[in-house]
Parts: C-alpha cells; sequence; structure tokens
C-alpha cells in the first residue's frame, strides 16, 4: 500500500494544485510510481495531464472521485507508491472523508495573506477531530509563495511560524517552505512539473524546495 498525501484548504487557490502536480512529477522522475486523485471539480489536472501526454513525459495516472472519496483512495493507494489527493480549495465532503484513511495531510497557507492564515482555525478542528478515528493521520502547514526580497513576507513568514509552533494544537508548520517562483507556474502551463523541467531562472531552487518538503513529510 502507498502513502496516501491529501493537499486541501479551507481557502482557494493558494497553491494546492501547483504543488500537487510538482510533487508528482518529483516522484515519478525518482522511480516511483504516482497516482493524483482530483477531488476538485474544476479541469485544471486534467488539463494538465492531457499536456503532459502530448508532450511525452513521464506517465502520472489523474483519476477523478467526489463526494465521499475515502473507498476510490483506499483503492487507489494499492495501485502505486504515491497517492496524492488534490481536494477543493473549500470545506467539503471530499476533505473531511479524505482525511478519515490517509496518511499525511499538506495544508498550504500564504503566510502574508490573513485571508489564508486565518482559515488554519477550521482546518485545524477538522484534523484533530478526524485523528480520532484515523490517529496515522500526520498533518502540516506548508508555507508558500514566499516572496523573500519583501519584508513583509518574510517577517509574516516568521511570525506565523512563531505562533503555530508556540501551541501544540495548532497543526505544525514544516520546515521547508515554498517560494513564489515562476517556474512553478510555467510548469504546469506545459503539463509538466519543474523536475521535467531542464532550463529556467530559478529551476534549481525549486527542485530543491519540492524535494526538501517529501523528505521531511517522508514521501521520499
Ligand atoms: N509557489 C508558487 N509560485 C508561483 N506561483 C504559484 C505558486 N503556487 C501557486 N502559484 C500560482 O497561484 C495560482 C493558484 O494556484 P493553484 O491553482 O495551484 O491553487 P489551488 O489551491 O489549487 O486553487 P483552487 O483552490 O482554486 O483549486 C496559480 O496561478 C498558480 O500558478
Ligand atoms: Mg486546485
Amino acid at each position: 500500500m502507498g502513502k496516501i498525501l491529501v493537499v486541501a484548504s479551507d481557502k482557494g487557490g493558494v497553491g494546492k494544485s501547483t504543488y500537487t502536480a510538482n510533487t508528482a512529477s518529483m516522484a515519478v522522475n525518482k522511480g516511483l510510481s504516482a497516482i493524483i486523485l482530483k477531488a476538485d471539480k474544476n479541469n485544471d489536472l486534467i488539463s494538465w495531464n492531457g499536456k503532459r501526454q502530448a508532450n511525452g513525459l513521464l506517465p502520472v495516472p489523474v483519476h477523478e472521485a467526489y463526494g465521499d472519496i475515502s473507498g476510490e483512495i483506499t483503492r487507489l493507494s494499492k495501485l502505486c507508491d504515491l497517492l496524492i489527493v488534490d481536494c477543493p480549495g473549500h470545506d467539503s465532503p471530499e476533505f473531511r472523508s479524505a482525511l478519515t484513511v490517509s496518511d499525511i495531510l499538506v495544508t498550504l497557507v500564504k503566510p502574508s495573506s490573513d485571508f489564508e492564515s486565518e482559515t488554519l482555525m477550521t482546518v485545524t478542528e477538522k484534523v484533530r477531530i478526524a485523528q480520532k478515528s484515523n490517529p496515522k493521520l500526520t498533518p502540516w502547514v506548508l508555507l508558500t509563495r514566499i516572496n523573500s526580497s519583501r519584508p513583509r513576507h518574510r517577517n509574516a513568514a516568521i511570525e506565523l511560524d512563531k505562533i503555530l509552533r508556540s501551541n501544540e494544537i495548532w497543526i505544525q508548520p514544516l520546515k521547508s517552505r515554498l517560494s513564489e517562483i515562476d517556474v512553478f507556474e510555467v510548469a504546469c502551463n506545459e503539463g509538466a512539473g519543474v523536475h521535467d523541467v531542464s532550463r529556467a531562472s530559478s529551476l534549481s531552487a525549486a527542485k530543491a524546495q519540492i524535494e526538501l518538503v517529501a523528505q521531511e513529510i517522508g514521501i521520499i
């Protein structure tokens, strides 16, 4: 049975699908078999996969399921080393049912946005309830889209990290973070992840960030 990683948030547009695509690409480029389960009704990862196939990149099967997806997660996890579940950007039956059977949750937040960081309260409540029936669930906050040349971004990341570490009731933040880097987006536009790209500005930083997160959450 492969590892089950749920990527979810109670807010849209935080970077879940971008992180999902880049992590799946990294996994297959390292020789792991990866499947994406799309639990969000928008078409982004289907379109991404169509471009991926057209560009002859290493295959990443993309499946879809909605509503209570726990059975489909368990079934697909037996077919691969890594199953990544991309959830909708709001509280949903998909997010809640995924938490009951998964190994790892990554919830992404841009620390400089209160609209995003304030959703950690409701995500934490859901996770703590789910852990009562699924004690193996390990949740993480991934700070993302940080522009390190902006003091406001840097300071917000320091401050949010401090608040989360000050009380263990909070989902704890990963030490590894993602920056706001164009190549994450550019790669996705081509059905790729940064591990499929051979040359781009900040490519080695982007690849290193995806790998450091993967090591910290224990999927590689
Ligand atoms: N680390 C990053 N660096 C640069 N751009 C990013 C990064 N992460 C995400 N983006 C961009 O931010 C936007 C939102 O990303 P994405 O669609 O992955 O979010 P999402 O959480 O999946 O949204 P939704 O909740 O609507 O599904 C996209 O334009 C994407 O290219
Ligand atoms: Mg998405």
